[in-house]
């Protein structure tokens, strides 16, 4: 059912930090900050030859990973993108499966305006996974 590992997601306390570490340090390609206040986050994607790393700021006050960060104050690991060819069938798949959707259960416009689903990390080995419909 997953395809293409889309993304690696990690919250960063500092995004314009995280995005030099990558360029300078890493020799990444690096795109500019983008704020997304509608996801309570800043994002910088690094692009790689086989997937992208997307390093997360927290944004406002009621950020979805500011409590995240809160426990892990240097930054950290903080999900998992897999590509679906659809996410509706993907995610009656695992509702019948008994995994848990975060949220209403419904897709929403992710990071890249495509439809996206997060499942409870206690469920998937201790990692929250994003779907993003492709
Ligand atoms: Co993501």
């Amino acid at each position: 059912m997953i395809g293409r590992l889309n993304h690696v997601a990690i919250a960063v306390p500092d995004a314009g930090k995280a995005a030099l570490l990558y360029r300078e340090t890493l020799g990444a390609a690096v795109s500019a900050p983008l704020a997304l206040p509608a996801h309570g986050v800043t994002t910088v994607f690094v692009e790689l030859p086989n997937t992208k790393i997307e390093l997360l700021e927290p944004l406002g006050a009621d950020s979805p990973i500011a409590a995240f960060l809160s426990r892990h104050p240097e930054g950290g690991l903080h999900h998992l993108c897999y590509e679906v060819d659809d996410i509706g069938v993907a995610r009656d798949r695992l509702v019948a499966a008994g995994a848990r959707i975060l949220g209403d259960g419904k897709p929403r416009p992710g990071a890249h305006g495509k439809p996206v689903l997060f499942l409870h990390p206690k469920d998937f080995l201790g990692t929250l996974i994003e779907l993003e419909q492709v």
